[in-house]
């Protein structure tokens, strides 16, 4: 049985937040000056959280991180940590998240650890089974795990696996987690909230068909599907991100330059969503579309300035 309940046998980590080590080591290269920080800003103002109705909201309830051991996933953890809240992790990396099981648990969660690998349907079939089974139901559910490819066509001539592998997890992962678990979230009257990117509204980026047409298929999906999941009583938030900051984009030198939201901050919208219930996060300047699109086109130029066009990221 994998997934794990006790505390006793587990490894406290270094800190409670892991990612800011990982960040810190990126920051080492990105400039210092205050322009950036000002630009940030301006790109990404902060979002206040509302801790009160937050803790209000999850009382009791249960919610279903993917993609939790790193990034934003990771983040949001330790954000609910504080809360009387159920908290399933999954993601591949058990030790990672014995770990944050064992900082968060000396708070107020409570944490379920399922190690998974959501491309393989035997892991799938293992937590669709457990999520079955849960006593109260599940109430949230963050699909968050995702896996990016930045690589040119001409480099993937005979990859053709970049292009199953990025929509098995960003794709078909999901489509199959939903289509199980629907009906206990109808119960609930639960909550889906799925971590798309801006790309999928902006005009497709040179070097990154694998990851965009997989995150592409499943916001399409989701956007389709939402009407009929509202009717039903689940509420359905599509957050449309811009960069982040977290261990996904370091192998990509040009970005690590690239004003870039925290993993932090995305988790605080995520808590922001979880009692507004709002239908779709997006940044103030995706309304300018066509400008947005010709900036992120830029981005594999000075990629292949770097010489760093071909990493998984
Ligand atoms: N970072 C950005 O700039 C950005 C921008 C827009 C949207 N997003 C989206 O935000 C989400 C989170 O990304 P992030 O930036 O936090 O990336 P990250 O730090 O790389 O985290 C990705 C998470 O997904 C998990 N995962 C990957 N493949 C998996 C698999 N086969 N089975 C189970 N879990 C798997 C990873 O855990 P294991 O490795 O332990 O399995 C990890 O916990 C993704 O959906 C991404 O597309 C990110």
């Amino acid at each position: 049985m994998c997934v794990v309940e006790a505390a006793g046998e587990l490894t406290p980590s270094t800190s409670p937040y892991p990612i800011k080590a990982s960040i810190k080591e990126g920051s080492e290269i990105m400039p210092s000056a205050s322009l950036h920080s000002l630009l940030s800003n301006l790109l990404f103002p902060p979002t206040k959280i509302n801790k009160q109705k937050l803790e209000r909201q999850l009382a009791g309830k249960t919610v279903l991180i993917t993609g939790a051991s790193s990034g934003i996933g990771e983040q949001l953890a330790y954000l609910l940590s504080e809360m009387r809240v159920h908290l399933i992790l999954v993601a591949r990396r058990e030790a990672k998240l014995l770990a944050m099981k064992s900082d968060i648990e000396v708070k107020a969660a409570h944490v379920s650890v399922f190690p998974a690998d959501l491309r393989d349907p035997k892991d799938m079939e293992r937590l669709l089974t457990f999520l079955h089974q849960l006593p109260d139901g599940l109430d949230i559910v963050i699909s968050n795990a995702g896996h990016s490819i930045n690589r040119s066509i001409r480099e993937s001539l005979d990859r053709y696996h970049d292009f199953t592998r990025t929509m098995a997890i960003n794709y078909f992962a999901p489509v199959q987690l939903l289509l199980s678990i629907i009906p206990l979230l109808e119960q609930n009257q639960g909550h889906i909230i799925n971590m798309s990117t801006v790309n999928v509204m902006l005009i497709p980026m040179p070097h990154w068909a694998a990851y965009q047409a997989s995150k592409s298929a499943f916001d399409t999906w989701f956007r389709s599907a939402a009407p009929e999941l509202n009717t039903m009583g689940i509420a359905t938030t599509s957050m449309y991100l811009p960069l982040v900051r977290t261990p996904m984009i370091l192998s990509t030198a040009a970005y690590r330059k690239l004003p870039a939201m925290s993993p932090e901050h995305v988790a605080k919208m995520i808590g922001n969503a979880i009692y507004t219930r709002k239908q779709t996060f997006k940044p103030w300047w995706l309304i300018f579309g066509g400008l947005a699109s010709l900036f992120f086109r830029t981005m594999p130029r000075l990629s292949r300035k770097k010489g760093n066009g071909h990493e998984d990221v």
